[in-house]
This record gives structure tokens, sequence and C-alpha cells, in this order.
């Protein structure tokens, strides 16, 4: 990733490398791919034709003069014209021919199955059937539906309200962290990220404002949904007016029927086109240079017009490969047909999503970047071509490091097949797969690994001991987590103080519970605003916290370096320089100007302060305000050293990720006295710059807060420990026994 700004010459001759593949295409120089031999999906199709649906739309017109009624006639046909396509639209959905048999299927279950394949309306119309068929008692029930991720909440809920023709954030709205658009009395549909409905047992254990729950994309298993099916299983024997639908795409759902006493499977049948697979004949070592070169293969060499989706691992890689396909696009210039570029990831800003559902102008080609969100919770319209390089970024927690770490890990076959499906929804498609077919068939694991099993489990088990459940392998989970990883996360929340040493939930357990981030950032504002060595930096660890929650998007590209400099001059580490950036644009008035004059993302702050506010509220209702404000008083107005403060506080709440510098150079700690893994602080680190830059003598500690398996192992977003005793001060049963 780093050869551009390392190395111009490689980089030039890379890109000329690339236009020369781009125009001679893999026949001419028989590399990359391989056409011959593919293989075909069925071909299944299904045109019955739908039945009748009214229309409830009945606007009256204002008594306003001939004129200006003309022209509300005009717009209202134009509208209605709208609202009729859309219609006619639903009932092309293979989901709207059974609307009848499945509203007869849950009123007879308390519990059903959906299965379908991707794209057949299951999350868009499932909802709205329940809706019209009164599930909402005129408003008195609410209609949740889950979704693993935060895009497809939100982009899902938009297509929703404008199907039933109203504003998002009333009937229909969404609910995800840090960002509610609902009406606490008007919304009826309300789609939220798993995790929201999680954290909604904690004020109201029997979801009794719900009549129904959709639990959509079981089949991700993620380890809030799986938690959700536990949860549910035990009050639906009490809520028998509760209806459970779980809605999967075409894996793994007689392990749901299992689990929910064998209830009923509804299969929808689905429709695809065939659509060719092809593999690379060798393995490839740079798949991102490889899908640039499929991408402008397929871009000149296909004459058949359709749109082409690449998976990729996450937002970097996105926004990577997005400029050096501009760079290319730029220099082939009119040589070939105008390419759209749309990128799509988890933190991908609303106003940015709607683009990648505009249709593609004639004689354009949009090419879609997207992580797995693409692969069965978004359908985008129009794809025929998928450039698949089969991984994906996971999060995996060893439990005998005791560290969470996100790691490139190539896919399952379920998944891979589920993406190369995704290009034949309009017609006959075509998919290239960036390995070998022997690697599908002898390398490749069949399913994917559910979260449950390989995720740290330290929030999960606070929120279950908070909701009374202690016996934690009696609680009913389709996977169990191993013992080991179960009794890593007591140990770490008991170092954090969530737990004592009976391993009952503490008063601060309760209170890291009640914030809406993870209990170690709880941590750190607690302590920032009531430890005696370090309180009266809330203000500040506020921000900072809220700055790592969003501040993904902030920094375009590899800018971060340079563009530090000129905000905040030199900084110790980059908690620091998010405090600087911050403080600095507040100090503006939030003005828009300083970012543009900064290079600095304005919306992202933005989101950075909406957060900021939100945590504030949570800790004034807390009390923390209260103890912050005493505490700086006590130091007569204004605290001496904010910065060792800001740093105890930190290791206060992330004791596990201290890197310390060996003979060969750093590597990680998690609870443990020695051994670890071998880490380089990432390049985009402010730590890494004066490292390089001032020939400084590296820090023996380092606290960091991610750990980033790629090419390397990476640390990010990094504070030197400059001080050693602050870690015994701060946390004597990890750092004490060192
Ligand atoms: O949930 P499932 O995969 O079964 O399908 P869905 O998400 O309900 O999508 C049904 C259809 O709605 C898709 O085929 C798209 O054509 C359309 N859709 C859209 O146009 N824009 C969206 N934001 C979401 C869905
Ligand atoms: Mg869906």
């Amino acid at each position: 990733d780093y050869t551009k700004n390392t190395n111009a010459n490689r980089q030039q001759e890379w890109e000329e490398t690339q236009l020369r593949k781009a125009l001679k295409g893999p026949q001419d120089t028989g590399e990359d791919i391989h056409v011959p031999g593919s293989e075909e999906y069925e071909f299944v199709f299904d045109d019955e034709a739908g039945v009748d649906f009214t229309d409830e739309t009945d606007d009256v017109l204002p008594e306003k003069d001939a004129a200006y009624e003309n022209e509300l006639l005009t717009r209202l046909e134009a509208e209605q014209k709208r609202v009729s396509t859309i219609q006619e639209m639903r009932k092309l959905l293979p989901v709207y021919k059974y609307r009848k048999d499945l509203l007869d299927a849950i009123r007879e279950n308390q519990i059903l199955i959906v299965v379908s394949e991707t794209g057949s309306g299951k999350t868009t119309q499932l909802p709205q059937f329940l809706f019209e068929d009164g599930y909402t008692k005129n408003g008195k029930f609410q209609i949740a539906v889950t979704q693993p991720r935060r895009v497809a909440a939100t982009a899902v809920s938009a297509r929703v309200a404008e199907e039933m023709d109203v504003v998002l954030g009333k009937e229909v709205g969404y609910s995800i962290r840090f960002d509610d658009k609902t009406h606490p009395q008007k919304t009826i549909l309300k789609y939220m990220t798993d995790g929201m409905l999680l954290r909604e047992f904690l004020a109201d254990p029997e979801l009794l404002k719900y009549s129904c729950i959709m639990i959509d994309e079981a089949h991700e298993r993620t380890l809030a949904t799986d938690i959700l099916l536990g949860l549910l299983k035990d009050i639906l024997l009490h809520r028998k007016d509760l209806k459970l639908i779980i809605s999967s795409a075409t894996m793994n759902s007689t392990k749901f029927s299992k689990f929910f006493y064998n209830c009923p499977i509804f299969n929808i049948p689905g429709r695809r086109f065939p659509v060719d697979i092809h593999y690379t004949l060798q393995p490839e070592a740079n798949y991102l240079q490889a899908a640039i070169s499929t991408i402008f293969q397929i871009h000149t060499k296909e004459k058949v017009p359709g749109d082409i989706l690449v998976f990729l691992t996450g937002q970097d890689e996105i926004e990577t490969a997005r400029e050096k396909i501009e760079i290319i696009a730029e220099k082939l210039g009119s040589g070939i047909k105008p390419m759209i570029i749309t990128p799509i990831y988890a933190n991908l800003p609303q106003e940015e999503q709607e683009k990648i559902f505009i249709p593609t102008p004639p004689g354009c080609r949009k090419i879609v970047l997207a992580t797995n969100i693409a692969e069965t919770s978004l359908t985008i319209d129009g794809i025929k071509y998928v450039v698949d390089p089969g991984f994906v970024k996971e999060n995996s927690f060893v439990p005998t490091t005791g560290m969470s770490q996100l790691e490139t890990v190539a896919c399952s076959r379920a998944s891979v097949d589920q993406r190369a499906g995704r290009a034949g929804r309009v017609g006959p498609g075509k998919c290239y797969r960036l390995f070998t077919k022997w690697s599908y068939y002898n390398e490749l694991e069949l399913m994917p690994k559910p979260e449950i099993i390989r995720a740290n489990l330290s929030n999960t088990v606070l929120l279950l001991l908070s909701l009374g459940i202690t016996d934690l392998l009696k609680f009913p989970m389709l996977d169990k987590p191993s013992v080991s990883s179960l009794s890593k996360s007591l140990e770490q929340l008991y170092v954090l103080g969530a737990l004592n040493s009976k391993g009952i939930i503490t008063r601060l357990g309760r209170i890291m519970c009640a914030f809406p981030c993870e209990p170690e950032f709880a941590k750190v504002l607690h302590t920032s605003a009531s430890h005696h060595l370090c309180a009266g930096v809330l203000e500040e660890c506020l921000t900072i916290v809220s700055m790592l929650l969003e501040a993904t998007s902030l920094f375009a590209g590899q800018r971060k370096a340079t563009t530090s400099n000129s905000i905040a001059g030199k900084v110790s580490s980059d908690h620091m320089l998010y405090l600087r950036v911050y403080e600095e644009w507040a100090n503006t008035n939030y003005s828009r100007l300083w970012c543009q004059d900064h290079k600095v993302q304005y919306k992202t702050l933005r989101r950075v302060k909406n957060i900021r506010d939100q945590l504030w509220r949570c800790c004034e209702r807390l009390g923390f305000t209260a103890l912050n404000a005493a505490a700086t008083e006590n130091a007569n107005g204004s605290i001496v050293n904010p910065e060792s403060r800001i740093a105890k506080s930190f290791i206060s709440g992330f004791p596990m990720n201290v890197a310390q510098l060996g003979t060969s150079g750093y590597h990680t700690t998690g609870l443990k006295k020695s051994g670890g893994l071998n880490v380089f602080i990432h390049p985009s680190s402010v730590v890494f710059q004066q490292t390089r830059e001032e020939a400084k003598k590296p820090s023996r500690y380092v606290l960091y807060q991610q750990l980033l398996l790629t090419s390397k192992e990476f640390i990010k977003d990094c504070m030197p420990v400059t001080n050693e005793s602050w870690l015994q001060e701060m946390v004597p049963q990890v750092f004490n026994s060192r």
C-alpha cells in the first residue's frame, strides 16, 4: 500500500504495467484469468404473474388559482407515476407471490424461519406485509428488523420509507449506534443493528413495545444476533403474542430450526440466472493489483453492458483501489467508456450511500467497490460482473493472549458462492475469482466461522451479567464459545473493575453497561472524571474517545502525518493529535472553511461532535461531569499537566493494549508477562513519524487502540507511555508483578 509514498518510480512502473495489461486483456497475454472450462450455476426462473395489489395514496389538493392547481396536478401525476412504478416493482419481487402463504404461516406459528435467495425482498417486503396485516395494531406496537450492519439498516429503511411513501424517521425509521432516526410515537417499522436491539433488553427485558421481531441476515451469525436469539428463546415462552421471524440467505437454516424446537422453514424459490465462474491459473500474490487489472479487462473487453461489483476487505483498501483506478482511468482518457466508481463500506456516510443505488446512465459502467456488505445485506441492481479476491476482514480473539485482532482471512466457499450469485440477478453474469480452482475445492472452509467462537466476549458477558444471566454456560446458544474464551473475558472484566473477585458485577460494571460504547472506553471516561491520580480531564478524554469511535475517515488517504503538523504542530501521540484537531476546530466555532483549509473531512468532524454530545449527556446522567468539575476546582480551576492524566486514563481502560519494546522491536503483552506477537507501529501514526524523523529513542511501552493483521502486524492509534510507573499506578493487578 505504501509504494506510492516511498517509491514514485515503482508506482509509475506498476501503473504502466496495469495500462498495458488493461489494454491487452487476458486472452492475449495468457495470464490472470482463465476463461475456458468455466462452471455454471443452475438456471432457475419463475415468471408467474403476481396478484393485484391496492394502492393507498389519497392526496388532496389545496384550493388555489388555476395555474397553481395545474402545476400541482402535473406534480401529482409525476408523483403517482413514481409511486405506482415502485408498487409495480414490489410486485415483481419473488416474495410477493408468497405474501398470503407467508402471512398464514406467521399467523399459525410463533417462530418462522424464512429462507430465500438474496434480493428476493425479505428485508424490504416482509415487514411491510406484517404492517399491512395489522400487526402494529394502529400504532400500538412496533415491528423491529435487525441488521448486522449499520449501512444495511440505514439504506434499507430509506428504501422502505420510499416504498411506503413516508418520510424516513417517522413511520419508518432506523436506529444505529449514535444515530437514532425514529419517532417515539409514530415509528412502526424500525430497522436497527442487532447490537441496538440487544441494548434495548437493558431498558425493556420483555421487549414489550414490539409485536414482531425479524432477525434478518441471521446466516451472518454475528455475536449480537446469536445472543439475541438466545434471549428471545427465553422471552417467547411467556410472550405468546410476540412473533419471531428469522430470515436468512440460503445457508445454515436447519440449524436455526433445531435451535427453536424444530420450527418450520419457509422456503421462497428464487430466480437466478447462470453465472460463469472463472478462476486464475496461479495464486495471486497481490490481489488488489489483480482486481484492478481485472476491472479494466472487463471494462475494455466486455461488449455487454453491466456493472462490476468488486469485493474488497475494508475502507482503506477500497479507498486505495479507488485512487488507483481513477489514476489509470484518467490516463486512458477517452480511450475507454466512462466509469463511475462508487465505494460502499460499513462507515460510509449516509449522503454517500445513495450513490450506489443510482441507475447507471447508458454508455457508462458502474464499478462498485464493496466490503462483504454487498454479499447478502445489500442488493445493487444492474450488476453483471463480480470480481472476487476471496478475502474478508475478521475480528478475532486469541484467548491465550487475551487480545483482539483484525485479520484478513480467506472467505468460506458459502461466501464466495453468495458473492458469485450477485452477478446473476438481472441476467446471465460472470464471476472472476482471483484464486485458483484447486484452492476453491481444497483450501476454502465450507462455512464461515460464527463470530461467537472467535470474538472477544467481554462486552457480551458484561451485558448478560447485567441482565441477571449469571450461568453463562447454560445460556442457550447456537454454538458454544470455548470455556477458555469465556474465562478470559471474565478476567478482563475483573481487571477493568467491572466484576469483583467473586465474578459479580460491580457498580462500575453497571455504569460501563450504560454507555453506548465499549466498556474499555467507559472505563477511560470514568477514570478521567474520578480517579484521584488523574481526575479533571473528562472533557479531553471525551473528545479523544469520540474521535477514536469515528475518525477512520477523518484524513483522506494517507495524509494524516502532513495534515497533523499543519494543525497541531508536534504532538506526542495520535490521541493528542485527535484532541488538538478537534479543539482547533471547536475554536473556530466548528467551521466548515477551517476543515477545507486543513484538508480534514468536515462531515466526519460533525459526526464526532454528535457522538461527543451524546456521550457528554450520558456522563451528566451518571454524575461524571459533577465529579470532574469538583476535581478541576480542587486544582484551582485548571489542571496543570493534562497530557499525563489523559495517558493514565487510557492506561486504566486499555491495560491489555500495551506493547513492550524487546530486542526485536515491539511485542504485544495482553495480560501476560512475556511472549506476545511482534508488531509494528502503523506508518499513519504520528509515533511512527517521530521515530523516523527525529531518530528519537523509542518509548519502552506503547499503548495502542487497534491491532491489525494484514501484510504485517500493525498497531494503530498509538500513545507512548512516557513514564513506566504509570502502568503500576493505574493497573497494579497487571503490572506490579512484571
Ligand atoms: O432481503 P433480500 O435480500 O431478500 O431482498 P431485499 O433487500 O428486500 O431487496 C429487494 C429488492 O429491493 C432488491 O432486489 C432491490 O432491487 C431493491 N432495493 C433497492 O432498489 N434499493 C435498496 N436500497 C434496497 C433494495
Ligand atoms: Mg436482506
